[in-house]
């Protein structure tokens, strides 16, 4: 198998932060097969590689000196149900809102609340996505990849991946060295809504039902006035993850700061509204050149046209510092920087 290698490729069209840079070469892989030759090809043996998505969680310093790889493989269909659940199928390149409105159109519940995220289905578990009362590690079956240096094919189960709060072996060990080529959902027809997420309560408040429909249609209202849309202002979503602190420190902060916003977790410990701490410190809407802090929601980060990816990292470690100095808190990047 021999695939088309681009060269000057633009990554503009491929991030969306829309960050104006290119890679020295490109390969569009559509396939299983194309990802597993990738191994063996000649022509990019000791080139870096770049596997992309959506490019919906990654921040591109400059010109990419490798291979990125473009995953289009395609697909989706159930592969099996049982008395109690659908296993449901999707190639890595699906976008992945797409495929969570083809799942509820055709009567199976469970990925509503995780409509309208950016990127696509082989991105999804690399950061465990999540929303409004879900993460998709509570609907993962299983994922297949390709090992890139040996081009191997390799299953994932859900204890392989380690999923955790927008983690996943993906972002850790496994990092750089895996393309995902699909995953497997499981889908219990034993459906309960999540709607508890005060935002989405109150979207559904003059709803005259309160099914999987409803909960969809009511996160794409929260999400639009929320989020910017990354096709109009560039953005890679919340830009910062909500950190996690001790109870002791979570007591310490609230005593001098009673209006802090969090949520408890299981073990004690408080995940703080990271929003709430960067607008505290009045960064919504204020920026560095092009990079800006959205004016409706202070965790996301755009671009307000021009901006580079590294005016982008300056603006986050100008807003790092200030949280750091003002509530004592170290604030964590979502996204890859390259
Ligand atoms: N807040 C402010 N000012 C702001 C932003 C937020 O005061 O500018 C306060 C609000 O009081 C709000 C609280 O912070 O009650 C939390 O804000 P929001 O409900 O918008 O959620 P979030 O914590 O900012 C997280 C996820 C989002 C996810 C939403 C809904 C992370 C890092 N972010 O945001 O995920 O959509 O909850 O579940 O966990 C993403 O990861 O890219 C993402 C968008």
């Amino acid at each position: 198998m021999s695939l088309q290698l681009l060269t000057d490729f633009p990554l503009l069209p491929h991030n969306t932060f829309g960050f104006d840079v290119r890679a020295r070469h490109a390969m569009r892989i559509d396939s299983v097969d194309a990802a597993a030759a990738l191994a063996t090809d000649a022509r990019i043996a000791n080139l870096p590689q770049l596997v992309l998505g959506g490019g919906s969680n990654i921040v591109l310093t400059r010109d990419f000196d490798g291979v990125a790889l473009i995953v289009g493989i395609l697909g989706k269909r159930v592969i099996d149900e049982t008395g109690d659940a659908w296993l449901v199928e999707a190639g890595a390149g699906e976008n992945w809102h797409d495929f969570v409105a083809w799942t509820l159109a055709r009567g199976m519940p469970g990925l509503e609340n995780l409509a309208l995220i950016p990127g696509t289905v082989g991105a999804a578990p690399i950061q465990n996505i999540g929303a409004y009362g879900l993460e998709m590690g509570e609907r993962f079956e299983r994922l297949q990849a390709v090992e890139l240096a040996t081009g191997a094919r390799v299953e994932f189960d859900r204890a392989d991946c380690a999923f955790g709060y927008r983690d996943s072996f993906f972002k850790r060990a496994g990092r750089g060295r895996f393309m995902i080529t699909s995953v497997v959902f499981r889908l219990p027809k034993a459906w309960t809504p999540r709607a508890d997420y005060a935002d989405v309560a109150r979207a559904l408040e003059g709803a005259s039902k309160r099914d999987a429909q409803a909960i969809f249609d009511a996160v794409v209202a929260v999400r639009r006035a929320k989020l910017p849309d990354w096709t109009v202002l560039g953005n890679a979503g919340s830009f910062f993850k909500n950190p996690v602190v001790s109870a002791q420190a979570f007591e310490a902060l609230k005593a001098r700061e009673p209006g802090v916003v969090s949520y408890p977790q299981a073990d004690g410990q408080a995940k703080l509204a990271a929003g709430w701490l960067i607008d505290r410190c009045g960064w919504k809407g204020r920026g560095i050149g092009g990079a800006a802090v959205h004016d409706r929601q202070a965790l996301v980060l755009v671009n307000r046209g021009g901006a580079t990816g590294a005016q982008v990292l300056e603006l986050a470690n100008a807003i790092k510092r200030d949280v750091l100095a003002r509530f004592d808190v170290e604030l964590e990047m979502e996204p890859v920087a390259l």
